[in-house]
């Protein structure tokens, strides 16, 4: 009888903590046997970690990526009336934050190779109504951040870097989140660097926006019972922050690890003779799919490894069934949602993005992916387009 194939989840955790268990399980035992579950030593010490990994003054130990998105808008005082130039294309809690604050996402296209904003169409978005630009590093490769430092510095800006799928990623050797006045970071469980459930952070150089971060995480409140501002509860937990001052060492060592499944994709599937050029998507694929790219300075830390295939419904289905896990990052881009509709854009306002949305592709790429499982992902996509 013959062996039947392996599987492939996208994401498979377990491996990770296996390794760390005893280290981790001390973390959460130490904490537990503290009683000190909100703030404290294990969250002041993971910010200090993560203010040096990104290379920033301070870091504020939040509930979320989401609330960290809310706490840098509240901090810089955005809302009614103000407009936030973003992507849309990237997960809801992007715009989802700056709507909820009461300020207008305006919605700039895609760069199709690397699938963040496309910088040269930013300035023709900006309004007297517009107070800041918020570049998402989606995927793990950052957005230009020089040239939109510059287009912020030339129109007064002020630029939030969602860097919540890209911690450790850099461009020209400078860290995601230390290139605009803040930086969000997420610590879901499925980022390079993930929690055991929800975790963020604030990361800046600046010294005010840093205080009132931390003002506005405990309701607005300094000192005990007095407030100062409104704020809301959007503490990063001790428990977390325990789990996560273990698992900081190893993130670089993760990254490398994903590079190299990137790099074994990569070399596989041009042995395949499916690897086609981007240019391509304008025309047909001819049976093979776009690899992502790498653009020029960047460092890029594959949080996930997108690519653009035809029939991608049916690709998806074929993996699936075979066993190969595979997900769709995103399947409407953010102005074809129903609750966005309120901000009248049309179908084909933004069609790089929209295009993303009906071709994009998540494979498996976790550090812990072995080479046969990756030469296995590629066999199954060969087999579907020969
Ligand atoms: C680009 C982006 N922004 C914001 C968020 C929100 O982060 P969280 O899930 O920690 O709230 C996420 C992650 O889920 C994200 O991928």
């Amino acid at each position: 009888m013959s062996e039947s194939p392996i599987k492939v989840p996208l994401l498979d955790l377990k491996p990770q903590y296996q390794a760390l268990a005893a280290e981790l399980d001390a973390a959460v035992a130490e904490v537990v046997r503290s009683q000190h579950f909100i703030l404290g030593p294990e969250v002041e010490c993971f910010e200090h970690g993560v203010a040096s990994y990104c290379g920033v003054g301070h870091a504020v130990g939040l509930s979320s990526g989401t609330d960290a998105l809310i706490v840098a808008m509240m901090a810089m005082g955005i809302g009614e009336g103000d407009e936030v130039i973003t992507t849309p294309y990237t997960f809801f809690g992007t715009a989802g934050s700056i709507v909820r604050l009461g300020a207008k996402p305006v919605f700039v296209d895609i760069e199709p190779a690397s699938f963040n904003l496309d910088v040269a169409k930013i300035e023709a978005a900006i309004t007297p109504r517009t107070r800041a630009i918020a570049p998402v590093h989606l995927f793990g490769q950052m957005a230009p951040m020089k040239m939109i430092n510059r287009l912020a510095r030339d129109h007064d800006l002020l630029v939030i870097e969602d860097a919540a799928q890209a911690i450790g990623a850099k461009q020209n050797d400078r860290p995601a989140g230390s290139f605009g006045h803040v930086g969000c970071l997420s610590f879901f469980p499925t980022k390079n660097l993930g929690g055991f459930g929800d975790g963020g952070m604030l990361v800046t150089d600046d010294a005010d926006y840093a205080a009132i971060a931390r003002q506005l995480r405990n309701h607005g409140m300094e000192p005990k019972y007095f407030h100062p501002r409104i704020g809301g509860n959007f503490r990063l937990d001790a428990l977390q922050a325990a789990v996560l001052n273990v698992k900081l060492p190893h993130l670089n060592s993760w990254h490398e690890k994903r590079r190299t499944n990137a790099a074994l994709y990569r070399k596989l599937f041009e042995a395949a003779g499916l690897a086609r050029d981007i240019s391509q998507l304008e025309r047909s694929l001819e049976r093979g799919i776009v690899l992502p790219t790498e653009q020029a300075g960047n460092f890029h830390i594959y949080n996930q490894f997108i690519i653009y295939a035809e029939q991608r419904d049916e690709l998806m289905a074929h993996l699936k069934s075979n066993g190969v896990g595979c997900e769709i990052y995103y399947p409407l881009a953010l102005h074809q949602q129903e609750c966005f509709r309120l901000l009248a854009y049309q179908q084909g306002d933004f069609p790089y993005a929209e295009r993303a949305a009906a071709m994009s592709l998540a494979l498996p790429i976790y550090p812990d992916l072995t080479p046969e499982m990756i030469e296995r992902v590629v066999e199954v996509i060969a087999e579907f387009y020969a």
